[in-house]
């Protein structure tokens, strides 16, 4: 039994799975050794973290990274150190890429590159397409693949898959749980007309409203029944699918974004303009207080930032040609921490909602828990560290985030990768070392 630690994170306030412990973490070979007071071994590197709180490894289960794509907007490579900047040390990237990821040599692609260029660890989607339904199955079960993707209502890039009939078809090949973005194609085109270019911004929330994706996640829920396909509903917007799917929590699980626990309309149109402009849209504050109500009760499983950048010309032109997503993979973690010191969430319901629950929803081996044998991914934040969010601080290339001029406590003060430092106060530390997780 050897003695030595790589690394002993001693004496924080450890948010283990059965509650908080003031005690100390032992890691070697890139898992966690000992839990518990430093039974009398030396380690190689000692981290105080008297002052800090750490927390297993926290994940952003919904980043497009746009690779391959523009990587004058973001890269890997550049998305990853974000990610780490962010306090996280993982990230679950979209398919919807510039060509997409719907099949075995593209896939193959993103899965070599990842180990060349990430920061820190990656799951991949695969897209589901017409032309691929037959070959799901082997992809969803490929090495780093923690779901595929369905577009039920289009939005950035071209996956789409609108009509019951080919739903049911992607439902029943395969069996592993499939990610969804619920809106009804049908109802958005039908809309279209009622609306012109250049009309105001917060006019994206009126053209896909609220029945848009009731009616979309409504449809999916009926075929997820049929099949018994289990699915995960992204970026879930209105009160009404959340007060709807409870009734599907046999089969469903639920993601909701920061966006949505955070800005709200029509302030945030007033504000940001096409900056605020996403798919699912941002709403007023009616279902604000539901997404709010809907992580105090369980209903939400993930938290996600849904990370869209895009060209800061292509966000400033006229609604609805503005491209719509916004960036967030690297203030997911300080805005929700802010929420957790606003008394809105217990640090233990965000450790739930940005690890376990991502680890959970997804079958990711090894991760979303601090326990010995897991693999030693840590974040360690300082929550009272008052911090302004600025752009200066970003890196993904596009350069610009909705929450620029936020002031927020709490902070992520070091990542800590498979054992490795990766980010400590601000500064990514060493080489990309940021591996495919591996999924059940
Ligand atoms: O606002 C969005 N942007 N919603 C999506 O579904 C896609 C994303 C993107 O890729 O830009
Ligand atoms: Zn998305």
């Amino acid at each position: 039994m050897p003695t030595g630690y790589d690394l002993l994170i001693r004496g924080g306030t450890v948010v283990l799975p059965w509650g908080m412990e003031q005690t100390d973490v032992a890691v070697r070979d890139g898992r966690i050794a000992a839990l518990g007071p430093a039974a009398g071994a030396g380690a190689a590197t000692v981290i105080d973290a008297t002052h800090l709180h750490v927390l297993p490894g926290l994940i952003d289960p919904h980043v497009h990274l746009r690779e391959p794509g523009d990587p004058a907007v973001e890269t890997i490579a550049t998305g990853t150190r974000a990610a780490v900047l962010g306090g996280l040390t993982a990230v679950f990237d979209m398919p919807n890429t510039a060509p997409a990821i719907t099949d075995a040599a593209s896939l193959a692609w993103k899965q070599d590159h990842v180990g060349r260029v990430a920061w820190c660890d990656m799951g991949l989607y695969v897209g589901a397409a017409r032309g691929n339904i037959a070959a799901l199955p082997g992809l969803e079960t490929a090495a780093g693949v923690c779901a595929v993707k369905v577009f039920a209502g289009s939005s950035t890039g071209d996956l789409l898959i609108e009509d019951d009939p080919t739903l049911e078809r992607v439902m029943r090949a395969g069996r592993r749980r499939i990610s969804y973005h619920s809106e009804d194609e049908y109802r958005l085109r039908e809309r279209r007309p009622l609306f012109r270019t250049g009309d105001p911004y917060a006019s994206h929330m009126a053209w896909r409203d609220e029945e848009t994706a009731f009616l979309g996640t409504r449809r999916l829920m009926a075929l997820a029944r049929a099949t018994g396909r289990p699915a995960h509903v992204l970026h879930v917007s209105t009160a009404e699918e959340l007060a709807y799917l409870k009734d599907f929590r046999d089969l469903a699980t639920v993601e909701v974004l920061v966006n949505h626990l955070t800005q709200m309309a029509p302030d945030c149109y007033d504000r940001l303009g096409g900056f605020a402009v996403m798919n699912p849209p941002i709403r007023g504050e009616r279902h604000l207080q539901a997404a709010w109500a809907a992580i105090a009760d369980g209903t939400v499983d993930t938290v996600g930032s849904d990370h869209a950048p895009h060209p800061r010309a292509r966000k400033e032109l006229p609604w609805p040609d503005c491209a719509a997503g916004l960036t967030g993979v690297q203030t997911l973690v300080p805005v929700m921490l802010d929420h957790v010191n606003a008394g809105r969430l217990s640090l233990s319901r965000l450790v739930d909602l940005l690890s376990a629950g991502p680890a959970r929803v997804y079958g990711a081996v090894g991760k979303g828990r601090l326990a010995a044998g897991y693999d030693a991914d840590l974040t360690l934040v300082d929550l009272r560290a008052r911090r302004r969010i600025e752009e200066d601080w970003i890196v993904s290339p596009c350069g610009w985030t909705p929450f620029a001029g936020m002031a927020v406590t709490g902070w992520p003060v070091a990542t800590i990768l498979r054992g490795q430092v990766v980010m400590r106060e601000d500064e990514v530390l060493g080489s990309p070392q940021g591996r495919l997780v591996r999924f059940r």
